[in-house]
């Protein structure tokens, strides 16, 4: 049986993705989040959180049991670029919290999924855009993008 954190809930993919995962796993095993205090879709489960507080996320990962994060708190593209040290920290320093909460997990025995979207944004202009390679030019010119790019890395890693 999965138990399921979704971080970013109230946003564009969180919302219907906490609808999927809940059908496929049980309401009850699936537990929204977002730094809003509200709840903008009527998740059956519904916590606020700030993914940059990493005590926080440890706590509901233990407390609920979690073996499952999907991670899709982030700022975008024009959004980013209007304050691209803040994407960038939030971006980065949202995942790397993931990451080493499934590193430290892991170490105990208790392994924990994670879920991290890339983006498009992580090709650049001198990518080809037809026949695309599967290892190809990756070139971000957006701090999105970069942060993207930066994120496959770290996960690889
Ligand atoms: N929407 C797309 O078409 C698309 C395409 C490719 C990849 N993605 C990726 O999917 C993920 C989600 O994208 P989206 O379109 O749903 O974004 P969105 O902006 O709609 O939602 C992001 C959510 O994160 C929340 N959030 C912001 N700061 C937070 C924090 N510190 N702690 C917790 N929550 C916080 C926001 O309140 C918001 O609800 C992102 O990583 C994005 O790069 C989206």
């Amino acid at each position: 049986m999965e138990r399921i954190l979704v971080i970013g809930a109230n946003g564009q993919i969180g919302s219907e993705l906490v609808e999927a995962l809940a059908a496929q796993h049980g309401a009850h095993n699936v537990l929204a989040s977002d730094i809003s205090t509200t709840n903008l879709y009527n998740a059956a489960r519904y916590t606020t959180l700030n993914v940059l507080d990493k005590d926080a996320l440890c706590k509901i990962v233990t407390d609920e049991g979690i073996t499952q994060i999907y991670q899709l708190a982030a700022m975008l593209s024009a959004t980013g670029e209007a304050a691209p040290l803040k994407a960038w920290t939030l971006n980065m320093d949202g995942l790397l919290n993931v990451l080493e909460v499934a590193r430290e997990r892991g170490a105990i025995g208790k392994p924990l999924r994670i879920f991290w979207p890339s983006s498009i944004a992580a090709f650049g202009p001198n990518t080809p855009a037809v026949n695309t390679p599967q290892m190809t030019v990756m070139d971000p010119t957006t701090i999105y993008g970069i942060s993207k790019l930066a994120g496959e890395r770290l996960s690889e890693y």
